[in-house]
């Protein structure tokens, strides 16, 4: 597996020497191999009430689990059941785009796509042959807290419950030599793909909360790169939240550090500890809320989709050869289809209620719970992680 890991980046390397320690690194990414994904690792009481969440509560003693008993319909009475409402961010484009499509084709979802850019969500909608009925497109721009908060508030006025919240969205920045910044000054993959959407998330628990349908869900796409405990998140640069000291700070250089370690700016690991922040996010609301309310929350790593936007900022030469190395070497790729289909399975399959959990699936697309790095299961990190990305949301 290593040997298959590190082909593409020797190739890129020797036939683009400038470039060779981004592409090195961009390897990371692609680890995903055959025998990887093939590990097998891999109703509710919910009070239906207008009551607000104590959302300081602390942690409980609580691990994955089983949802509470229910007073609610069962899924099984979905044919009398209104059409569910979720929000997918970033469904512009790669996989949100994907997720979105599968869940509108049901007929049984009406999709909220929260996206940057309006013009091209509303374009890919349509080119994606998305009936008009079964989707809105919202802008969201997570790079913004004033856009999360406004957001926000437009869904709330828009009257529609809230069901299902899908984070997906996210930037990555291989190449970069210097860290670009969010409206509010963080660190961009961070502020991006961890800030925007924890205060959104934190928002609009209350709102998922207070639903009536039988299956409500907040869903934080995560990944393998940000798992030291694959071959994948082995490749240099790993993440590693250290302790935090550069997110206390706030991620900018006045304050002191642009990554949440506290070490110099690294593009590839800040979206690796990006990543690392939304698995321990999804698990810290479970040990928080799900108990309480019945909610399930999961994150998952989708597979390798190397076709998606997420590469847009790699070398050409990269985009070119990264999706048949995934394909016909480490057999790792999964198409966006493949992976919309997967994201929307966590979204409304009725076996999928396991709370607290990390999905995979298995080559035979078969979904199993998967095992999380250490530190991306560590309930202390994740404890910490909320305690300060409260303060820099400005929710403590
Ligand atoms: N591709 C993979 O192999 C892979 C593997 C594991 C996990 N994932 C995860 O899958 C998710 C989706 O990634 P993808 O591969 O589908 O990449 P993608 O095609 O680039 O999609 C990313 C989406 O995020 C949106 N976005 C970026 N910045 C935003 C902002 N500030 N506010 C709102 N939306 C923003 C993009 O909008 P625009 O269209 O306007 O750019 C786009 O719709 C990510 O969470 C990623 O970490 C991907």
């Amino acid at each position: 597996m290593a040997l298959q890991a590190s082909l593409l980046p020797s190739a890129l390397s020797a036939l683009k020497e400038g470039k060779a320690n981004g592409a090195l690194k961009e390897s990371a990414f692609l680890g995903v191999s055959l025998s990887e994904n093939s590990k097998s690792e891999f109703g509710s009481s919910v009070f239906i009430s207008n009551k607000r969440l104590n959302l300081s509560v602390g942690i409980r003693a609580q691990t994955a689990a089983t949802t509470p008993a229910v007073n609610r319909a069962s899924p099984d009475d979905k044919k009398t059941l209104r059409k569910g409402n979720v929000i997918v961010t970033g469904a512009s484009s790669g996989l949100g785009l994907a997720t979105a499509k599968t869940l509108a084709e049901t007929g049984k979802w009406n999709v909220i796509m929260a996206c940057r850019d309006f013009l091209k969500a509303e374009r890919a909608a349509k080119a994606a042959g998305m009936a008009r009925e079964n989707y809105q497109v919202m802008h969201l721009d997570l790079a913004s807290l004033d856009s999360v908060r406004q957001f926000v508030a437009a869904f709330r006025q828009s009257g529609r419950p809230l069901d299902v919240l899908v984070c997906n969205a996210a930037v990555y920045f291989p190449t970069a030599k210097e860290p670009t910044y969010t409206a509010d000054g963080f660190e961009m993959s961070v502020g991006v793909n961890h800030l925007g959407h924890f205060l959104l998330a934190r928002l609009l628990v209350e709102d998922l909360n207070v639903s009536d349908y039988p299956l409500r869900r907040l869903i934080i796409v995560g990944s393998i790169t940000g798992n030291t405990n694959t071959l994948a998140g082995n490749i240099p640069p790993k993440a590693n939240l250290g302790d935090l000291r550069g997110l206390v700070g706030g991620l900018n250089e006045l304050s002191g550090s642009t990554m949440i370690d506290g070490g110099e700016f690294d593009g590839a690991k800040a979206y690796k500890d990006s990543k690392v922040c939304n698995m321990l996010t999804m698990q810290e609301f479970h040990r928080r809320f799900h108990e309480e309310t019945g909610i399930t929350f999961a994150s998952l790593y989708p597979g390798c989709i190397a076709t998606t936007g997420l590469f847009r900022e790699h070398i050409p030469l990269f985009r070119l050869l990264f999706p048949p190395f995934q394909k016909y070497i480490t057999k790792g790729f999964v198409s966006e289809e493949e992976a919309g289909k997967r994201l929307a399975q966590v979204v409304s399959d009725p076996s999928l209620t396991k709370s607290g959990v990390y999905w995979s699936w298995n080559n035979y697309s078969a979904s199993f719970e998967n095992q999380l790095s250490e530190e991306a299961s560590d309930p202390e990190k994740a404890k910490k992680v909320w305690e300060v990305s409260e303060k820099l949301v400005g929710l403590a």
